[in-house]
């Protein structure tokens, strides 16, 4: 049987595959959160011609139904059929993902001060070649040469081994090696090549959250990022957040599953890079993981049981430098595939490379630093001490449990204004054009707009006499946000989605103000206060502070970094001082477990309003509303 697409290509199906999967096998990917389980209602195409089983609509409405739309997770053809994809379900994998603010990552590195020096080294030998008097085997000569570069304790896998031969041959036993550094005194062989065979070197920064998974494929001789991969952690179909993962994982036996489901995302990132690029596989030899402790352990097939059981305690922190083969990624088997190191359950690798890539460990001043991501984790410090905490904030802000929620990448409204006279909105979208949903910053812009105008009251409960805008919805009272005339699409804002936001930034504050009390400090003692996240390009920093997410501070005090994970396993991947650097961060970090000191329910109920119960807090916001 054939699927076709409009404007597009046509692939063989069976009624074993669903549209979903036919579409993925060749390289056609659609938005899918729930990663095919067929709750998340997002992978929608629509039936033009042919027929088709339909195992559930889910979330899909009368009037789409009506149109012929589908969810692909859960069709599949039963003789040929032509399908359309709507914009709003295409998922891009390549570069217009906003995935981080920093363009110009070489001029990033260079401002570290440090020199380019790879995970993965190269070394040029010319070897003597054998003779009667010089007979000793291949390998234990190409020890000899390498000693006398210096580099000493080289160890080979059997692959490497198994083409030395050919290799030294060919290039008349000249040969370029590549290795990785274990540490002082141990070296693993990565690959040799005859000099003749010019081949770039690439390696990968890998960041692994537990919503989105990111991938920056990198020239490693010069630092320059070539591509920009990104798509959903599929894992979501087992759960949005890392406990429901670990429960999977442990309770369901289903480690396997979660394991293969994330490696065969990045995989999938890998195989399409390097397809575009014309990259051999083998020739990416160094990659770097950043992700929270829960998605590392699963990465590995660690057993993450013990992170959610007091005293919650992992099974790695500082994981060994291990290899392609072990880490079943689409690269040269023997790549150096180096971890960034986590500081507790719930503080991450991911948290570790954001701090490197904020410099404040650099900085005498005090500095705050925010990551709000599928959680949020917050930490306090400067160049001698950071204390750290997390805060569970939920996915909301990349569009987790939230009916029009998306990453911030095309399609997706940034923001919100709202009209003071006829009380209607005006949005503006990533890329232009006809908006698909709303990701975090939007979400942030719309709560305060409403607020301000009155839709919504202190808790975020709308007020249908304002406008009628506000109508009855399938899931109680909602906000006309957007209407696509064409499509014949409403996106809104819904009574539940305004309950989660709430309760996520009220989590959020809840977090930095303990953490703060902990420290001894007050917010006056901050000289810097940087937000990561996947916000897109920006986050209204004005319009966080209204909602009561983050402190009432100036805003030249805040700097928005976007996605600093992946940007710090950029850094680690480029540089051995930085890879340093970054463990010393991890060493410095003191863990604060929220939930033991005391206090945090009555900081979580006093932020459960617009922008808190406490308005002295938020003495800016008080003025700028009349409070
Ligand atoms: S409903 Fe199909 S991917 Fe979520």
């Amino acid at each position: 049987m054939k699927l076709s697409i409009t404007g597009g290509s046509s692939f063989e199906t069976n009624g074993n595959s669903t549209i979903y999967e036919t579409l993925k096998a060749n390289g056609v990917f659609l938005v899918s959160p729930c990663g095919g389980k067929g709750t998340c209602g997002k992978c929608q195409v629509k039936v033009i011609s042919g027929g088709a089983t339909v195992k559930s609509y889910g979330k899909l409405g009368q009037q789409e139904r009506h149109d012929g739309i589908t969810l692909a997770c859960q069709t599949s053809a039963t003789s040929d059929l032509h399908i359309e994809i709507p914009e709003h379900s295409k998922l891009v994998l390549g570069g217009k993902i906003a995935v981080s603010i920093f363009k110009d990552t070489v001029a990033y590195l260079q401002s570290y001060g440090v020199s380019i020096d790879p995970l993965a080294k190269r070394v040029s030998l010319t070897l003597p070649p054998p003779s009667i008097q010089d007979n000793i085997g291949d390998l234990q000569r190409l020890c000899r040469s390498l000693e006398e570069m210096g580099i000493t304790n080289m160890r080979f896998a059997h692959k490497f081994v198994s083409t030395l031969m050919e290799t030294l041959r060919e290039g008349g036993f000249n040969t370029i090696v590549s290795y990785s550094k274990q540490n002082d005194t141990v070296c693993d062989a990565i690959s040799a090549y005859p000099p003749a065979h010019p081949n770039g070197r690439f390696g990968l920064a890998i960041d692994i959250g537990t919503t989105t998974v990111v991938v920056y494929m990198v020239d490693i001789a010069n630092g320059a990022v070539i591509d920009i991969g990104s798509t959903y952690n599929s894992q979501t179909k087992y759960g949005d957040d890392v406990i429901t993962r670990i429960v999977h994982a442990t309770e369901g036996g289903g480690l396997a599953d979660l394991r293969n489901t994330v490696v065969g995302d990045i995989n999938t990132i890998i195989d399409f890079q390097c397809g575009k690029h014309n990259i051999e596989s083998r020739h990416v030899e160094a990659a770097v993981i950043s992700g929270n402790t829960t998605m590392t352990h699963i990465f590995w097939g660690l057993n993450p049981a013990s992170i959610r059981e007091d005293p919650y305690i992992p099974t790695v922190n500082y994981y060994p430098l291990w290899h392609g083969s072990q880490a079943r990624l689409a690269i040269n088997q023997q790549a150096a595939v180096y971890t960034a190191p986590s500081v507790a359950s719930y503080v991450g690798g991911d948290i570790v490379t954001g701090i490197l890539a904020s410099k404040m460990h650099r900085s005498p001043g005090i500095s705050l630093f925010m990551d709000i991501g599928t959680n949020a984790e917050v930490a306090i410090g400067n160049d001698e001490w950071i204390m750290t905490a997390a805060c569970s904030a939920g996915p909301c802000f990349e569009g987790g449990g939230i009916k029009f929620g998306m990453r911030a990448t095309q399609g997706a409204i940034e923001s919100i204004k709202i009209d003071p006279a006829t009380l209607t909105p005006s949005v503006s979208v990533i890329g232009g054009g006809v908006p698909t949903g709303i990701c975090g910053s939007g979400m942030i812009d719309a709560i305060v707009e409403l607020y301000k105008h009155g839709i919504i009251n202190q808790k975020g409960v709308f007020n249908p006499a304002k406008t009628p805008l506000v109508r009855e919805g399938e899931d109680g009272l909602e906000f006309l946000i957007y209407r696509d005339i064409i499509q014949q699409r409403d996106i809104v804002l819904t009574t539940v989605d305004m309950e989660n936001l709430i309760r996520a930034k009220a989590a959020i504050f809840a977090g930095v103000s303990l953490l703060l009390r902990e420290a001894g400090l007050t917010l006056d003692v901050l000289e810097r206060v940087y937000v990561a996240g996947g916000f897109g390009n920006s986050l209204n920093i004005e319009k966080a502070v209204m909602l009561g997410m983050i402190p009432d501070l100036p805003s030249d005090k805040y700097i928005f970094l976007g996605n600093t994970s992946i940007i710090g396993a950029y850094l680690t991947l480029m540089s051995d001082t930085l890879r340093g650097e970054l463990e010393s961060i991890a060493s410095r970090m003191t863990y604060i477990e929220l939930s033991v000191v005391g206090g945090y329910m009555d900081e979580y109920m006093s932020a459960m309003f617009i922008p808190h119960t406490d308005l002295s807090k938020f003495p800016s916001v008080a003025a700028a509303l009349g409070l």
